[in-house]
């Protein structure tokens, strides 16, 4: 098998699995985009717009860092599909898909505060196979392959245990349309008197790979878009989570709740009794 060996392992003699090339491509690139926007930063910000809303924000370390990682993926993988947040969209021919989120946590990036992270998945039959996030802040890599289980540098991670909603630790996020945050924080006004204390860290992907290390106990949030959990999703179910959409069942693009097993239908019920418009008095 020639074509699947990297320069590298032909000239050492090792051959790896797909898997394990797509992991360490992810990852490479994850981490090499994470310092060049950080880099980038430090001589300002110059250049930003904005997409969805008047907050929702895209900066040129944005553009810059989905830049290097198509450039990156397209010189070892020109067969793949490729899809970015900030406009790539282009067809493969080899089965594998790949879900790019350059700067996930981009309100934090603008405000020079910590948590962003840049988020790498490939999706193989439409199933993340490995994800790679990299929080630039604390230098912390965090990756997955499918069935192998979750790392945090190089290290196996687990969730927590915590078993009583009472006790959970539990993040959030919002969306930028201002009718969507209205329902998420009627549904936040009911569920945090029944849980530890909540947390808004205001990166996706970093919150998933959070609940994976057992930092926090749950991550629930609606409309998603699939870059912004396609990697943090798998690090967390190879870490020992259970995912799904709020009502438990399997994941779309627009919701993603990630919990402990221990906690995962407590929080599905949670969920269904907060829902904004939810009335006990109608079955
Ligand atoms: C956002 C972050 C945030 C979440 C938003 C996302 P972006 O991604 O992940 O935590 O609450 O829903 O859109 O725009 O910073 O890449
Ligand atoms: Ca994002
Ligand atoms: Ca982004």
């Amino acid at each position: 098998m020639e074509g699947s060996r990297t320069p590298r392992e032909e000239q050492v003699g090792i051959v790896t699995d797909l898997a394990t090339q797509l992991g360490e491509l992810a990852a490479r690139l994850a981490v090499a985009a994470g310092k060049l926007v950080v880099e980038g930063r430090k001589n300002g910000i110059t250049s930003s717009s904005t997409k969805s809303s008047d907050t929702d924000v895209v900066t040129e370390f944005d553009r810059a860092s989905e830049r290097m990682i198509v450039e990156g993926l397209r010189a070892e993988r020109p067969d793949d599909a490729l899809v970015g947040e900030e406009g790539t969209d282009s067809a493969g021919a080899s089965g594998v898909r790949w879900l790019i989120d350059p700067i996930d946590g981009t309100t934090n990036f603008l405000y020079d505060l910590p948590g962003y992270a840049v988020s790498i998945a490939a999706l193989v039959d439409d199933g993340p196979l490995v994800g790679a996030v990299y929080v630039p802040s604390s230098g912390e890599l965090f990756t997955a392959i499918r069935g192998r289980g979750a790392l945090l540098d190089g290290v196996p991670i687990h969730c927590g245990t915590t078993a009583k909603l009472e006790h959970a630790l539990v993040a959030t996020g919002f969306s930028y349309l201002v009718d969507r945050r209205r329902d998420q924080g009627q549904r936040f006004a009911e569920l945090i008197p029944k849980i530890r204390d909540i947390r808004r860290f205001g990166a996706a992907s970093t919150d998933l790979c959070h609940v994976a290390a057992g930092r926090l106990d749950v991550y629930y949030e609606q409309w998603l878009g699939p870059w912004d959990w396609a990697a943090g999703e798998l690090i967390a179910r190879e870490a020992g989570c259970r995912t799904g959409r709020f009502d438990g069942g399997p994941l779309d693009r627009t919701e993603v709740l990630a919990a402990n097993p221990a906690l995962f239908e407590q929080m599905v019920e949670l969920l269904a009794v907060t829902e904004p418009g939810h009335n006990p008095g109608i079955m």
